[in-house]
């Protein structure tokens, strides 16, 4: 049977770098309260006129050269993002054209945070399907240009980033020992709308907005959405949860990861954490922690990966994977 695999990964992230000392000069907070209810310390931000595209263009080509394949075998790109360079066209057709490749297939994924977790089941499905024959599946955003920098509840919570995956479809034995994608779980509740949102739009406001957010309300929906999206997913396969050798969840929060890691029963070294070093950046979170983990040498050929998010709509999704 065919399988996506991950043919290679990259990531890339802005220059600067924003301490939690360097934001209380101007917002009304301090690294001990940062750090004591998020674990973050530090975000990148995009420079003026640097766009969600380019961060994703750098992170493709680190992703390319990984994959050690010719871009003009790309024929599907997709990128997660709640930050577009425009409202339209997609972002994916900017990369598509910066990166110089072929004409192919190219649109965004609109999930907020769980946008990698969809984008990623939707690759899987273009690809065993024959739909597509090599995915560039990106996570890319510039969220510090939808904060409230007046509103300290949010404004410290989230970065900018790009990560990206090259995927193809190989052939595979059908067995859980195989490599690539084995399952996938998505799921939206939008009866949870207004507890994470942006207060404006295209057809509503006919402006960008900020981000708005129910802390509360967000952080109990997000470990137990994580939580049972890890399970269901696992569950697809006919694993357990005691089979998965790394966890590597949304980085919103080093509570929620820490709470969601208990629940599952993970020990803590299984579980990837880069919140620290990035803080939230919603679709990108996920294939910035994968690739840290697997440059770092912790991630290696064979392991056994659950990615889980959750984000604004709710919307939430899984993937298992065996690296
Ligand atoms: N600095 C200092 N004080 C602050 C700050 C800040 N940055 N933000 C809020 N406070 C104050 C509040 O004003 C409040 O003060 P008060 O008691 O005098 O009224 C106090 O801290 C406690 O506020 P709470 O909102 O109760 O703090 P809580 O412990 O709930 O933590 C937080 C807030 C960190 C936002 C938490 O609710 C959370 O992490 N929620 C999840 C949100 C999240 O991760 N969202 C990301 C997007 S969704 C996703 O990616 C899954």
């Amino acid at each position: 049977m065919l399988r996506s695999i991950v043919l290679g990964i990259g990531s890339h992230l802005p220059a600067r770098v924003v301490t939690n000392d360097d934001l209380a000069q101007t917002v009304d907070t301090s690294d001990e309260w940062i750090r004591e209810r998020t674990g973050i310390t530090r975000r990148y931000f995009a420079a003026d006129g640097e766009t969600t595209s380019d961060l994703a263009v750098a992170a493709s080509n680190r992703a390319i050269e990984d994959a050690g394949i010719e871009r003009s075998s790309i024929d599907l790109v997709l990128v997660a993002t709640s930050t577009p360079d425009n409202t339209f066209p997609a972002t994916a057709t900017a990369v598509q054209r910066k990166l110089g490749l072929p004409v192919g297939i190219a649109f965004d994924v609109q999930a907020v945070c769980a946008g990698f977790t969809y984008a990623l089941s939707v690759a899987d499905a273009m690809l065993v399907t024959g739909r597509a024959r090599r995915a560039l599946v990106i996570g890319a955003e510039t969220f510090s240009r939808i904060l409230d920098f007046s509103d300290r509840s949010t404004c410290v919570l989230f970065g900018d980033g790009a990560g990206a995956v090259v995927m193809a479809a190989t052939e595979q034995s059908g067995r859980v020992t195989d490599r690539g994608v084995l399952a996938t779980a998505l799921g939206a509740d939008g009866r949870q709308y207004e507890h994470l949102y942006v207060d404006g739009g295209v057809s509503t406001t006919r402006t960008v907005g900020v981000l708005r957010m129910n802390g509360r309300e967000v952080f109990r929906h997000a470990v137990q959405r994580l939580s049972e999206a890890a399970i269901e997913v696992v569950a697809k396969a006919g694993l357990r949860i005691a089979d998965v050798d790394f966890l590597i969840p949304h980085q919103a929060n080093r509570r929620i990861i820490d709470a969601v890691g208990k629940r599952l029963d993970l020990p803590a070294d299984h579980v990837v954490v880069t919140v620290d070093q990035h803080a939230n950046t919603s679709a990108a979170s996920i294939p910035l922690a994968l690739d840290v983990a697997v440059k770092d040498g912790r991630i290696g050929k064979g392991d056994l990966l659950v990615l889980n998010a959750m984000g604004g709509g709710f919307t939430w999704g899984a993937a298992l994977l065996r690296w």
